[in-house]
């Protein structure tokens, strides 16, 4: 990726003129099925774009699920950038929201004065905070199939729909029909050091332009980073599949020490959350900062519950590193108890 950029042909990109944006822009069209591309600096402000191109007057409704991360991580930039009312429809265990609670969040667009006009419904998939899970193929048309019965748009936030395809065994295409628009992000499991692409139609990746300018994510000779994040497409895409199975392995594994599990059945993808079941012995924070010690960087969500991704970089031996200096500490907090 170093010497791509070193060598990266670039341009003036505010202009549209950088080579390498254009190039990395109509691969990821072209990957997704839909008219255009954009590249963006953040999946954050991927979808911040995408949810203002598509309800456009302010105090509309984008619908939402409660555990998502446009409404969990993104600051609320929807409401205080965008003027976007946010709401919220509960996110079950796999990701998916309630069909039936989707439609009925929809505003009743004869509410006259009382009610925000809903333009938007937004998923995501893989869905990170409910561990790395899969939206199927059938689920995102029913939810497209509501979206165009009320006259509303679809949003993907596709952060990691390269890993939601890998798993699933459907082409990215096909997965996204339903979507007016998707945004993917190049620097999580593709390993590119920087940005996202959002794709849709001509005219919404017009409005995309505008916004991103406005929002003062207008950059000039961004090849450098597009060329990194040409040959993530080319070379890490094919990888994910192998960082799926070390998740397993690592989710299996955990659940073979005790005090720790793990619901192996979810982990779909990447991600694993690890649930501490007595976390008086050793909580979340004592754990990370024990891994730490040992090279391992996680995130705890609370003080029972870790996150962990898996990457290319991270090799099986790795993944085995990891369970014996989790078992390790483990051991340890058991020991510090009996003493
Ligand atoms: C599902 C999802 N969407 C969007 C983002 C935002 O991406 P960024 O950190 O590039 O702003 C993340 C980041 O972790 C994410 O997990």
């Amino acid at each position: 990726m170093q010497s791509a950029m070193a060598r990266a042909e670039v341009d003036d990109d505010v202009l549209g003129h950088d080579p390498t944006a254009r190039k990395l822009e109509q691969e990821m069209a072209k990957i997704t099925g839909k008219e255009a591309g954009l590249f963006v600096p953040s999946g954050t402000m991927g979808n911040l774009i995408s949810v203002m191109a598509h309800c456009e007057v302010r105090g509309s409704e984008v619908i939402l699920g409660d555990n998502c991360h446009i409404h969990i991580y993104e600051n609320g930039g929807v409401a205080t950038v965008g003027g976007i009312h946010p709401r919220t429809v509960r996110n079950n265990e796999d990701g998916t929201m309630d069909i039936d609670d989707v439609e009925a969040a929809i505003r009743d667009p004869k509410g006259g004065m009382f009610y925000p006009r809903t333009r938007l419904i937004c998923l995501e998939n893989t869905h990170a905070n409910c561990g790395g899970r899969c939206l199927t193929v059938e689920y995102t048309d029913r939810v497209g199939e509501l979206a165009r019965r009320h006259g509303l748009k679809l949003h993907i936030d596709g952060a990691r729909i390269f890993n939601a395809s890998i798993a699933l065994g459907v082409p990215v295409d096909r997965l996204v029909h339903a979507a007016d628009s998707v945004s993917v992000c190049l620097s999580k499991g593709l390993g590119a050091p920087v940005g996202s692409v959002i794709v849709g139609s001509h005219r919404f990746i017009e409005k995309a332009r505008t916004l991103r300018k406005t929002l003062g994510g207008g950059m000039r000779q961004i090849g450098v980073l597009c060329a990194a994040a040409l040959i993530a497409l080319q070379e890490n895409v094919s990888k994910l599949e192998y960082d799926h199975k070390k998740a397993k392995i690592l989710a299996q594994g955990l659940n073979q020490i005790k005090g720790i599990r793990v619901n192996a059945a979810a982990v779909e993808t990447n991600i694993i959350f690890l649930e501490m079941e007595d976390s008086s012995r050793l909580g979340a924070e004592k754990l990370r900062k024990n891994l730490e010690e040992n090279g391992i960087l996680v995130i705890p969500v609370n003080s029972s519950r870790i996150r962990i991704v898996i990457h290319h970089q991270i090799s099986a031996g790795d993944v085995y590193h990891t369970l014996s200096c989790i078992q390790q500490a483990v051991n340890g907090a058991q020991e510090a108890n009996v003493d």
